[in-house]
């Protein structure tokens, strides 16, 4: 069907549409701070991002420019590598960590190719998500032998991007009105990675997706994007999807699912998803930001009244992680595992 495989084929109503409307995006947030206030200001511009779209992006946001470049550089050396050397670092049912180019989003093949590595080596999971189950499984980092600096651009990337992600995560408990440090505890044993995705151009762009529609599963994602595009968001008002479009330079940040959920659905985990082209492939650096396995996640008390009752039953944040990975190997019969699955009564 149209020069990709039929694995490809997204339902019609998932398609893209040919023309996306022009529209004012996603707050561009600078993170340079001066004078009295100055935090306070920044965290309330966050705070609003976080609840009128769950996306963000963050300029003089500390990352060094001369690094991105360079974990840029070894991302498209790596991809650029004959397949059946990429496939020697290959994800397997051991070791989720690697190349993996099969990855499957409800059901329907995403048009990309990954390489995952965790940010903290090693990482603490639970072996099964049988809640029955207490064995927790240690994991590593599978590093590929080319290009030669691939893992020390990569670990060094990960540092940096890492203070990013805490420094975030403090800007949105204050703007919570928490104390800074108040969620900091959830990941001190933090499962997150760092993904380098790749999008080859495609041949039928019209009925693939780079990435079908989905929500983030962890706190939070900070995204390195190229200057091609092709990241949409579902806005919350009316449904449409929104381009994100390119600044050099910026992160996109989006709140995922545990932080909608610990923040009692004040700020959203938005819906989006990754539309490809015909002629220019595409390279994203997505940080995901994980907490500790054992976190149990729920509406923080602070947030929670009586006139505002918690929205969430509690889940732990290990089970619904390892229950959520197992779905992206294959295609499975039924939709994976969402947070509405722990909605209380309390939720419309
Ligand atoms: C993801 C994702 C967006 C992009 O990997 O979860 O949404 O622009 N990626 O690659
Ligand atoms: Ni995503």
């Amino acid at each position: 069907m149209g020069g990709v495989d039929q694995a490809f084929v997204q339902e019609p109503e998932q398609r893209p549409k040919p023309s996306t409307i022009e529209v004012d995006g996603i707050p561009v947030i600078d993170m340079s701070v001066s004078g009295t206030g100055g935090i306070e200001k920044l965290a309330s511009e966050i705070g609003n991002a976080c609840r009128k779209w769950g996306f963000f992006q963050v300029i003089n946001h500390g990352v060094p420019l001369e690094l991105r470049q360079r974990v840029e550089k070894v991302a498209k050396a790596f991809f650029d590598l004959p397949i059946e050397e990429k496939r020697k670092a290959k994800r397997d049912e051991l070791n989720f960590t690697g190349y993996h180019d099969e990855e499957h989003t409800k059901n329907v093949r995403d048009w990309k190719e990954v390489f995952d590595m965790l940010i903290e080596d090693p990482t603490f999971l639970p072996a099964s998500p049988d809640p029955d189950d207490e064995e927790i499984r240690t994991y590593s980092n599978k590093w590929p032998e080319n290009p030669p600096e691939f893992r020390e651009t990569c670990q060094e990337y990960c540092r940096e991007v890492e203070k990013l992600a805490f420094k975030l995560l403090e800007l949105i408990s204050l703007s919570l009105g928490l104390p800074a440090n108040r969620l900091s505890d959830f990941f001190k044993h933090q499962t997150g990675m760092l993904r380098l995705n790749y999008y080859p151009p495609c041949p039928s762009p019209e009925l693939a997706l780079g990435v079908g529609r989905h929500r983030d599963g962890g706190a939070l994602t900070v995204l390195a994007q190229d200057d091609v595009g092709g990241l949409q968001i579902r806005r919350q008002s009316d449904g449409e999807w929104i381009p994100i479009k390119p600044i050099p330079n910026a992160y996109i940040i989006n709140i995922a699912d545990a932080l909608q959920v610990w923040s009692n659905n004040l700020y959203v985990s938005a819906e989006h998803r990754v539309v490809v082209n015909s002629e220019r492939e595409r390279f994203s650096i997505p940080l995901f930001f994980f907490p500790s396995h054992y976190v149990k996640v729920k509406p923080l008390e602070e947030l929670v009244n009586e006139q505002n009752p918690a929205k969430y039953k509690e889940y732990s944040w290990g089970k619904f992680y390892v229950n959520r990975t197992g779905s992206n190997y294959k295609k499975l019969e039924a939709e994976n595992l969402q947070i509405d699955h722990f909605k209380t009564s309390e939720s419309e």
